[in-house]
Formats: structure tokens, sequence, C-alpha cells
């Protein structure tokens, strides 16, 4: 492949993925309105986030396509390119070239906004011996610890000290080079997980992480990284053995379709009472947020190996979701079913077990007329026939889309701010939602947005 021009990476995204924390953009949604159609889902934002950090580890250039043009995907790229990455975007081709990297330091100020940015440390540790990343702010939904990571990287052989905000680390001996080792996870963290398998790539000897996680991304980093030359089993189960290897080599890998997304439109479509189709998608990756639109009524029908159709119920019915790590239901789509759940027939129960605090979407849909009511981290719902379009906040990336969703089922206008969430995770959602018929835009300023709105109800 011919050496990638290093270019500025950001200038390829639209300037809307580049909006400030600031940007005072408003969503109007006009609900009430069918879908239909189909729907194209993008790549997976958390294989691409994890996939990027993953090219670090090659000395060579490395191509990944079906790179989804998110606002968190731009940052991954600003945060690699400090470290001395040459990026080429290309539509939703990659081109990244690791070959020369020198600093070890990621910076702060990018670090900050993309806490994903903590994903360069074990590929750092592997490649160079050396890694100082700022500690990971906690967010909206949780403290968000990196206690694993650091554990397992100590457990290879990595000194690690954090003062000041910072994650130093080293790898002691003149080899530099990180030991394979025996590890248990207290908690099968999707992140800790994807940090220690990258890093035992490059290590000496034989890496067993168990009770890992076993997300479908976990599995694409592997495949990457194997399609690189890394000696990697069990990907996908509890159980993974790295074999480490002197170096790995250039690859040309696709990413996977991202399984929230699609989940995110079967909703879309439940929660309209609309037949709508989408791909590519990979059905397995969906095993448990399909058996809970079945069990809302809604029939989800595999079209081909890489399509889904969605075809609603007459009259949603309550269920009851408790998250899980995977195969569980995923607490990705969690604010979604609420969404769901708050206009469907009956009593439900949602039990989020992952995160301790993303239930703050409870409060927003409320305001539009939902009856829940938070118990620890349950939240009670009273299915309520109607609800009603409202200005709202969004708090974080799933809790956004949930907004979006309950607007589009809402009766009248709902306005949501707090954009910058939505394109953090979601690729031109207002775009393939108004291809599907819905009737909603994104309007500029704040007060008296509404009132120029061509959407009046
Ligand atoms: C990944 O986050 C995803 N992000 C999240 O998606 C997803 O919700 C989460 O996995 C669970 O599936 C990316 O892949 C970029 P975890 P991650 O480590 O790796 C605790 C979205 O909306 N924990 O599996 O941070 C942690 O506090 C985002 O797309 C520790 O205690 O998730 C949490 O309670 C949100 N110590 C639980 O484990 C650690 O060292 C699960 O976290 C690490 C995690």
């Amino acid at each position: 492949m011919q050496e990638g021009r290093a270019i500025t990476f950001t200038s390829n995204l639209p300037n809307t993925f580049m909006a400030s924390e600031e940007d005072s953009a408003i969503l109007e949604i006009l609900g009430g309105q069918r879908l239909s159609g189909h729907v194209a889902i993008s790549g997976a934002k958390n294989s691409a986030l994890v996939l990027m950090a993953g090219a670090l580890l090659c000395p060579q250039e490395c191509r990944l396509r079906n790179v989804p043009s998110l606002v968190d995907v731009g940052r991954m790229g600003e945060i690699l390119m400090a470290l001395g990455v040459k990026l080429e975007r290309q539509g939703d081709c990659l081109t990244l070239n690791a070959s020369s990297i020198g600093e070890s330091r990621a910076p702060y100020e990018l670090v900050s906004q993309l806490r994903a940015s903590f994903f360069v440390i074990g590929p750092l540790l592997a490649r160079l011996g050396v890694a100082r990343v700022p500690l990971p702010g906690g967010c909206a939904i949780g403290a968000r610890p990196v206690d694993l990571h650091v554990r397992g990287l100590q457990a290879m052989g990595a000194e690690v000290q954090i003062d000041h905000g910072m994650v130093n680390a080293y790898v002691r001996g003149a080899s530099k080079r990180l030991k394979g080792a025996k590890i248990y996870l207290d908690y099968p963290s999707v992140g800790a997980t994807e940090t220690l398998m990258m890093a035992a790539t490059l290590a000496d000897g034989e890496t067993i992480i168990e009770n890992a996680a076993q997300e479908p991304e976990v599995a694409d980093l592997a495949n990457f990284c194997r399609a690189m030359g890394a000696k990697i089993r069990g990907a996908g189960t509890n159980t993974i053995t790295i074999s480490g290897v002197p170096s790995l080599h250039s690859t040309d890998y696709s990413i996977i379709p991202d399984r929230v997304e699609a989940g995110t439109f079967l909703v879309a479509g439940a929660i309209t009472y609309s037949e709508l189709s989408l791909s590519p998608v990979i059905p397995d990756h969906l095993t448990a947020v399909i058996a809970k639109l079945q069990a809302v009524g809604a029939q989800v029908i595999t079209e081909a190996p890489n399509r889904l159709r969605l075809i609603p119920s007459d009259r949603n019915r309550a269920t009851d979701i408790e998250t899980l790590p995977y195969p569980g239901f995923p607490t990705d789509m969690q604010a979604q079913f609420m969404a769901l759940l708050a206009l469907s027939e009956g009593n439900s129960v949602i039990t989020e077990t992952v995160f301790e605090n993303r239930l703050r979407h409870v409060a927003e849909l409320n305001r539009m007329g939902a009856n829940i009511r938070l118990k620890g981290c349950n939240a009670i719902i009273r299915g309520v026939p109607m609800l009603s379009g409202a200005p709202v906040v969004a708090t974080d990336l799933r809790a956004s889309a949930a907004l979006v969703l309950a607007g589009l089922a809402a009766n009248g206008k709902t306005t949501i701010q707090g954009l910058h969430h939505l394109d953090r995770g979601y690729e031109q959602l207002e775009a393939k939602l108004q291809k599907l018929g819905a009737r909603l835009q994104r309007v500029k300023g704040s007060s008296d947005a509404g009132n120029n709105s061509a959407l009046e109800t």
C-alpha cells in the first residue's frame, strides 16, 4: 500500500460532527409519523475506536474499512496523530501508518474528550515499552475506573504509577517486552479485555485472559489483530489465549456493522408501529435485543444473511429487562428500550446492572409524559397510551437516542438539546430517519429556534 499522506484527519469530518460542545443546535421532531423503507447500518463505533488504537501495534501501514464518520472517531484520529501516526481518510476507509510512533504521551486535552483513548496504553506498552496516558475521567453514566486494565498490565510486567491524573507505565527489564501472564478479570470488562489482548499480542510468551468480555467488538478486534499476524484463540468466549509474536504486519480489514445502531432502528420501527428493514447487520449480535422485541410483540425476520425486517405488533406490551455483559441484554440498548416500554401496555421493570448511573434519561422521558419511577438501579415503568412532545435535554449518547425515539412516537413536537452526545455515536442519524419518512430537522441557535420551524405541529 502506498504511504498515506499525513493530512489533518479532522478536516474530513463534516463540520456538524466537529461542532464544539457548546453547539446550540437543536433537533426538532414532529411525532406520530409512520416510518417505512430500508436503512443502511454503519460500521460499529465500538469496534472502530479500539481497532484504530490496535493499529498502533503494527509498524507498517494498515487499512480499516467501514469506519463510521463520528465525532469520537475524529477525536481518536487526533490522538493517534499526536502519537505520530499518519492517518488518511477516504470515504469510510481509514489508512493508518504507525511505523514511526515516537511520542508515548497522549495529550490530556484530547484524552479528556474521549474515554476510549485509554485504549492506546496497551499498544504503546507493547510497541515502545512505555506509555503515559491521562487517566480517563468518569462520564455521565459512571465513574468508569480502569483498575482492571492497570492490574492486568502489571501482571504482564508493567510498572504503573498514577499521579496527577496521569497513568505512567513502563516495562521493567532490558528487553522492554511485556511478559505473558494468566489474568482473571473480576468483571468481564470490554475495555480491559481489549487492552490486555492488544498488549499480549507482542508479549513474550502466552497470556490467558479468564472471565473475558465476549462482546462482538472484542472478537472483531481479535480478528483484526489476527489479520496482522497475532496469535489469538477464544475471542468471543470467556477465555482468550494469546501467544505473543515478535511483530505484526499490514492488513486491510473491514469493521463489523454497528449492532447498537441496528438495535436503535429496530426499536424505531417498534415504537412507531412501522415496518422497516435494515442492513448490513449480523443477526447473531442482536439475539437478546431481538428476543425482547418479540416479547414486546414485534416480529424480527432475517430476510437475508445480513438483513433484518421489523414487523411491528398491533399494540406493544410490557416486558422486563436486565442489562448484562454479552450475550446478555446490552446496556447500550437500555435507554432505547425504556422509551419503547414507556409506551407499551402494562408494567415493565428495567434493571441496569452494568453502569451505576445510566438511568438519567428517566427524568427526560417523564417530562414527555412517561410514568417511570426509579428505585436504585431499577426503573419501574407503567406504560402510558401516549407521550407528549416537549423540550428535553440529552444527558449521554444512548439517552439522546432514546429521546429521539420517544420524539418519533410522541404527540406533537419534541425539541432535543445536547446533540453533541448524539453526534458522538450515530452517523447521519437525522438523514437516515428522514429517509424513512420521519419529520425531524436540526436547527441552529437556541431561543427562537422553534419559531421559524418548518415542522409546525
Ligand atoms: C465499552 O465500555 C463500550 N465502549 C460501552 O459503550 C459499553 O457500554 C460497555 O463497553 C459495556 O458493554 C467502547 O467500547 C468504546 P466495561 P467500557 O469496561 O469498556 C466496570 C456506548 O454507549 N469497570 O465493560 O468502558 C465499569 O465501571 C458506550 O457506545 C471497572 O470496574 O465498559 C462498568 O461498571 C458506553 N474497572 C463495567 O465494568 C475497569 O477497569 C463495564 O465496563 C473497567 C471497567
